[in-house]
């Protein structure tokens, strides 16, 4: 199998954004481009994402020849392009005319014309503005040869509280309820005398009715992709072979990005790893493996790196560049994870305003004959020599759910824990588990299909929407492992707590334990557990516990360790239940570094599941082991995310790594 991430695509895309229309007064500088893009091996770049003031500079007079002449020269040059629709940032004619396309925040305050993607999504004047701007590209560029992708708007996100968000918002609350008291019901809203009479009287987005709350997220995803969609709807009517995406921001909080998916033809997403910074880089290394792996699992196909920084980016408190090798490393890194292009923003520093200092491949200095463009250039032509891995792909026998209502509902609902929820740490520090194992994993949520794993592990999975449990049970009774923890099957889908005990919806019979207590500690309490002889999983000792301890009471599992203090000493603190032909752990508390490795090197043991490497014992710290596929072909990705010399054994092969370097195995 295997295609590639854009059709017929026969190369790595290499390049990033590009800028002209901030140099239109300095031809020798364009000129100059074309230069360097052919040194650096760059043979895509994206253009006009924040060009709208230069497309039309004021309302109806549109300027298109600059753009014409920087795409005839760029595709007479050797660079394809991926054209953006520029509603990321609108001109101040238009925001200043037609005040409504402005957002509104919480409190109801029209925002003055200032920064970008800060455009409201649901105003009929801002979408037919896009409309028509999106249309003169599409009839002018979309049979264009040198048109490779669109790319659509940049980095959607944010919340407006216009009137008419609100109106379109009180029209999808009738849409998903029918009648007022369906709705009062699933969010709990006779409480504190919030009773709706009307869907007319949603004004307010009162964070303590939590079901409210969940859905003015939804629904602000629900109306970006609707935006997102009509921004489609005129490129398809010019150029229907053309694929479209968008830039997406890895976990950001705000969109729940399982909804884009199925709108876009190809994934992309920016990556802006801290590396050098208050944690090891081995760490942000796996925190960027995630994600990554996160992208693909959002199509399971080959994605695009669409932006990543050469060196530094300018908006981290501290931002450092790049040490030697890290930018080859970060680069193969996203390959082996499945990248199928490696791009940047940006491609040349401009001279002001708020990016001037971020990093580029062409610096202030203005020639080639820098560090940083010389190791572009050199990822250029790495790109090009590797070109047999382009399309191939990564097969994962493990998942981690991830999912974003769960997330949203944790974060916004007041339990007994408020501060270090740590969801996203909590997932990723499952992940990490596998990561340093080398076992390739796809990051899901908790609806997607979980037929093709072996291993499924769902840290605090407090929402169960529809069919989720059933899901889950499926699973493991068809023999799949499922590991989860304390936080579990607490809430449905409108954060409604499930009666009956937890975890819930069937999960009880799943795991075999009823959790009847949470135990919640302050950050100078601990807890412990201790592992019961013969667990079958290798624990050993006491392992340290923190924030979270729940009370178990066993309905049928088996007891592999139990807490070591407080008035559930000698209670379960892990379990396993055997459920058809598979097996569901419950870890009852957020434990440490070495319970993690243990356990879940016990379980990965237990069901034969190996890392890349041959092996499903760790890599040496900073290793990472990581493989695309095509049929039978194996491309093994082994990088040193160190600044040492490391020494590691891949498929029965020694391998010598030096500092942050990566080798490329082929097998057979
Ligand atoms: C984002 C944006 C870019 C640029 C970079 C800087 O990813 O899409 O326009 O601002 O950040 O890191
Ligand atoms: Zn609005």
């Amino acid at each position: 199998m295997g295609s590639t991430a854009l059709p017929g695509q026969s190369v790595f895309l290499h390049g990033g954004d590009y800028n002209p229309d901030q140099w239109l007064d300095r031809p020798d500088i364009l000129r100059e481009d074309l230069r360097l893009m052919k040194l650096a091996g760059v043979n895509v770049v994206s253009l006009g994402i924040f060009a709208w003031a230069n497309l039309e500079p004021r309302e109806g007079e549109f300027s298109f020849e600059w753009m014409d002449h920087v795409i005839e020269a760029l595709h007479g040059n050797g660079q394809q392009v991926i054209l953006a629709t520029p509603s990321g940032a609108k001109p101040n004619w238009l925001a200043l005319k037609y005040p409504q396309v402005r957002r509104c925040d919480a409190q109801g305050r029209r925002e003055p014309q200032q920064l970008r993607h800060n455009h409201c999504m649901t105003s009929p004047v801002y979408r037919e503005k896009v409309r028509i701007i999106n249309t003169h590209l599409a009839r002018r560029y979309g049979k264009s040869p040198a048109l490779a992708l669109w790319h659509l708007s940049n980095e959607y996100g944010g919340e407006c509280y216009c009137d008419l968000c609100k109106q379109a918002f009180r029209q999808w609350l009738r849409e998903r309820y029918k009648t007022v008291e369906a709705m009062n019901q699933a969010w709990w809203a006779h409480f504190w005398s919030h009773t709706f009479g009307d869907f007319d009287e949603v004004d307010a987005i009162d964070p303590h009715v939590n079901g409210l709350a969940l859905d003015w997220k939804r629904f602000t995803t629900d109306q970006t992709v609707d935006f997102m969609r009509a921004e489609i709807a005129p490129l398809r009517e010019f150029s229907p072979q053309v694929p479209v995406t968008t830039n997406m921001m890895g976990t950001f909080e705000g969109l729940d990005y399982w909804r884009f998916a199925p709108a876009l033809d190809v994934i992309s997403w920016d990556s802006y790893p801290l590396w050098h910074s208050n944690r090891s880089d081995y760490e942000v290394a796996s925190d960027t493996a995630f994600k990554h792996d996160l992208n693909r699992s959002l199509k399971r196909r080959p994605w695009l790196l669409m932006e990543s920084t050469p060196s530094n980016v300018n908006w981290a408190s501290i931002s450092r560049p790049k040490k030697p090798g890290v930018h080859r490393l970060a680069c193969l890194q996203a390959v082996a994870h499945g990248a199928d292009a490696i791009c940047y923003f940006q491609w040349r520093k401009g001279r002001g305003s708020a990016e001037k200092f971020h990093g580029a491949v062409v610096d202030h200095v203005g020639h080639e004959h820098t560090r940083v463009f010389g190791e572009v250039a050199a990822v250029g032509r790495e790109l090009a020599a590797v070109k047999d891995i382009l399309g191939s792909e990564v097969r994962a026998k493990a998942a981690v759910i991830f999912d974003w209502e769960n997330r949203w509902a944790i974060n916004s609902s007041a339990g007994c824990r408020h501060s270090e929820k740590n969801y996203e740490a909590t997932v990723q520090r499952h992940y990490h588990e596998l990561f340093r194992r080398g076992v390739a994993a796809d990051v899901i949520e908790s609806t997607s299909d979980l037929a093709d794993y072996q291993l499924v592990i769902a840290p605090m999975l407090y929402m169960l929407k529809p069919g989720v449990a059933g899901n889950l049970r499926r699973f493991v009774h068809d023999g799949g492992t499922l590991i989860s923890t304390y936080m579990t099957g607490i809430a449905n889908e409108t954060d409604l707590v499930f009666t009956g005990g937890w975890p819930a919806d069937g999960l009880m019979e799943l795991f075999g334990v009823w959790a009847q207590e949470q135990d919640l500690l302050w950050d100078h309490q601990s807890q412990s557990l201790l592992a019961v002889p013969d667990n079958g999983l290798g624990l050993t000792g006491s392992y340290a516990a923190r924030h979270y301890a729940e009370v178990l009471y066993p309905r049928g599992a088996r007891v592999l360790a139990t807490f070591e203090h407080e008035f559930y000493a000698g209670f379960p603190a892990l379990s396993v239940n055997s459920f058809g032909r598979g097996k569901a752990y419950y870890t009852a508390s957020r434990n440490d570094d070495r319970f993690h490795s243990d356990f879940i090197g016990g379980v990965l043991s237990d069901i034969k599941l190996q890392g890349s490497h041959g092996s499903a014992l760790p890599l040496p710290d900073g290793i990472s082991v990581q493989v695309r596929r095509r049929g039978e072909r194996e491309f093994i990705f082994v990088m040193n995310f160190t600044e040492s010399r490391q020494d590691v054994s891949v498929a029965n092969r020694p391998l010598r790594l030096e500092p942050w370097g990566c080798q490329i195995l082929r097998v057979p």
